[in-house]
């Protein structure tokens, strides 16, 4: 009965701590917050503009996703391939200030890491593509115009508490 006792009660602080650490990131009903080393991800459900879909970030305390490393890539790519769902997402990434020189908004930087799809960044046709998306396909990256209407993808750090 005592061994019983202890069970439960390691049971329930086994759950205990693990709303505890799933709550790191916001909840939402859809579960759109997923976590990867130290960073929320938000994959939205709805579709918008570049500028938009980057206020909308900063209204959730977060910003475009911008994407530093070949593992954070993957992760991203994994989570949209389990969505199933074709449709491309926009990033961080932009060269509406200098063409041809992309930074990632939220830091100014240029990028580091980089995943280019074969013969991108290109101007498709002469035509102003000023923003970035993360093709579900394939993980690869692509200008396109900023006005286009699609998903996107936001990041923040992990809340401290
Ligand atoms: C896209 C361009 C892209 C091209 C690649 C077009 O549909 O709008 O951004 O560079 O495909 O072939
Ligand atoms: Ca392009």
């Amino acid at each position: 009965m005592e061994n019983c006792f202890k069970f439960a009660l390691v049971a329930s602080l086994c759950i205990v701590i693990h709303f505890a650490q799933a709550s790191r990131c916001p909840l939402s009903e859809q579960d759109q917050w997923k976590e990867f080393r130290n960073s929320c991800y938000f994959f939205s459900e709805t579709s918008t503009t570049w500028q938009s879909a980057k206020e909308s970030c900063e209204e959730n305390g977060s910003h475009l996703v911008d994407i530093l490393s070949r593992g954070e890539n993957e992760f991203i790519h994994q989570r949209l391939n389990t969505y199933r769902y074709s449709e491309d997402y926009y990033i961080g990434a932009t060269d509406r200030q200098h063409e041809g020189y992309f930074v990632w908004e939220s830091t100014r930087s240029a990028l580091g890491y980089k995943n280019w799809n074969v013969g991108e960044p290109n101007q498709h046709l002469g035509t102003p593509e000023n923003c970035a998306e993360i093709k579900t396909d394939n993980g690869k990256w692509n200008d396109v115009p900023c006005d286009i209407v699609m998903r996107f993808i936001c990041k923040r750090p992990v809340s401290r508490e």
